[in-house]
């Protein structure tokens, strides 16, 4: 099939080479001439585990351009992935959207093309767009004759870091539409991964255990809310984890036993009960904060939707309290804090706990330093602030230190040489914000070991 996607950020960019790994043919569409210059040129402009192997497999199918004209004639598929940042109240900020709208709408041009938004929008938004294609497509001078279009949703549930597998081996692929063609098309379109029948890249081997993948074909706003109620779901149950955290630390309990133990229950599972410094990233914290704005429309409360924010910021706080219990005063202390980015194995610095902890500790008047093993130049870009607090060595990071806190769960740290660094700190003070670290190993090596929870 003829593919086009708009947007080539994390969620644009994984649609568009796997689907052109799939055997589709693929254009992106990218208003950034330098991203796509790079992209043109074999290499990835984010850090994503095995995009640059998938990107080379998946070139003879796939074309990078910043031209509507080149991508949207003709595509029996249009994928808007552009980004929809929070607005201030909230709610999120749909102007990306409705020009890229406006501008597929422009150039459509085929017998029957289904425009999907892979975009996480709220709910309703399906409808809305359907009104800006069939508006701008009004207006122009040209129509070609026969041309029809239909809009469905389409989420993505892929996680940073893993984005390739989770698009080709997922848990369920979900379309919504209200126009049974444009389901068809869309299930003609995944019937590969549905199907499983495609040869699994060396980089990216099939789960043993996966058989069909489900598919959940149903309305518009039904996929719309999908997306929502999901992400919103596995963002309590994380902030839940940290709830009880915090209680078990009160009660003299372990929290790591504790989340074992609950989430051995087939009906609960293990999965995102993982206590610590709490959620970040691109999705969790604009979806919730959306889900609460779109029930306030209708009038609605979610309180327990709230809730999970509220646990989520407070942890963060946390952090800084327990180093602060500790040390006693904080100005002046130099604390190091290991990973900026929200989460392992990706450079995104949306919404990451370590920007937070960092700023709240500069607000005590502590000194503070940050090291990631990648994220390092794109904060520099991206935290110009922040920035002169940036460590390029673990030797800086660890010299005359008062307190390190590990943030980010990198491999490369939890397989550190811990007991070179322990001598080298002022006070070896190691809060473990994952815990992920071995507590008495720690303590063996002379650390004395913090946890956020108990
Ligand atoms: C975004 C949203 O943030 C997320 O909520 C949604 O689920 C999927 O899309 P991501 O793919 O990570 O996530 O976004 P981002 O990295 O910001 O990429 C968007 C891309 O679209 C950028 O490359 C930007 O240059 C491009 N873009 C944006 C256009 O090509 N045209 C536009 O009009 C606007
Ligand atoms: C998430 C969703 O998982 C994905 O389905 C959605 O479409 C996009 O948002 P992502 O933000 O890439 O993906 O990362 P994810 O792996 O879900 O982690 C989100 C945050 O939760 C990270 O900061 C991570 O550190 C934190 N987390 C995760 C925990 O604190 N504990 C856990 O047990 C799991």
């Amino acid at each position: 099939m003829k593919v086009c996607v708009v947007g080539t950020g994390y969620v644009g960019l994984t649609t568009g080479v796997s689907l052109a790994f799939l055997g589709h043919q693929v254009t992106c569409v990218d208003l950034d001439q330098q991203k796509v210059d790079m992209l043109n040129g074999g290499r990835c402009p984010i850090y994503e585990p095995g995009m640059d192997d998938l990107l080379a497999e998946a070139a003879p199918n796939l074309t990078f351009t910043t031209s509507y004209t080149d991508a949207v004639p003709g595509a029996d598929v249009v994928f808007v992935a552009v980004q929809t940042p929070s607005a201030p109240d909230g709610s999120p900020d749909l102007r990306y959207l409705r020009s890229a709208a406006e501008s597929v709408a422009q150039n459509l041009d085929h017998s029957f093309t289904v425009v999907v938004n892979k975009s996480t929008v709220p709910i309703g938004s399906g409808n809305w767009v359907d009104a800006i294609l069939r508006e701008s497509f009004a207006q122009r001078a040209e129509r070609p004759a026969g041309c029809e279009f239909s809009v469905a949703s389409n989420p993505e549930f892929l996680r940073e870091g893993n984005a390739i597998h989770d698009t080709l081996f997922p848990d369920r692929i979900v379309i919504g539409s209200d126009n049974p063609r444009s389901l068809e098309v869309l299930n003609q379109l995944y019937r590969p991964i549905i199907n499983q029948t495609f040869t699994a890249p060396s980089f990216s081997p099939r789960p043993d255990d996966i058989g069909a993948v489900p598919l959940v074909s149903t309305d518009l706003a039904s996929a719309e809310l999908i997306k929502y109620a999901a992400n919103a779901f596995l963002a309590l149950k994380i902030s839940y984890a940290n709830e009880i955290g915090q209680l078990a630390a009160k009660v003299g309990a372990d929290i790591t036993e504790v989340t074992r133990g609950m989430g051995l229950d087939q009906r609960i599972g293990s999965r995102f009960l993982q206590a610590g410094v709490g959620w970040g990233g691109s999705c969790f914290g604009k979806d919730t904060r959306a889900l609460i704005a779109t029930a306030a429309e209708y009038n609605y409360s979610m309180p327990i939707v709230q809730a999970a924010r509220e646990v989520n910021e407070r942890q963060r706080l946390i952090a800084v309290e327990r180093l602060q219990d500790e040390l006693r005063i904080l100005k002046g202390r130099k604390i190091g804090l290991l990973g900026i980015a929200f989460k392992p194995n990706t450079d995104d610095l949306r919404d990451s706990p370590s920007l937070d902890i960092a700023n709240l500790l500069l607000a005590r008047g502590a000194r503070v330093r940050l090291h990631d093993p990648i994220a390092g130049e794109r904060f520099r870009r991206e935290q110009p602030a922040l920035a002169p607090y940036l460590s390029e060595s673990l030797d800086d990071l660890f010299d005359d230190c008062d307190a390190v806190v590990l943030v980010t769960e990198w491999a490369q740290y939890l397989e550190l040489d811990w007991s070179k660094f322990v001598g080298l700190m002022r006070t070896p003070i190691l809060l473990d914000g994952r815990h992920v670290l071995d507590a008495d190993r720690m303590a063996r090596l002379g650390y004395k070991y913090l946890a956020i929870a108990g």
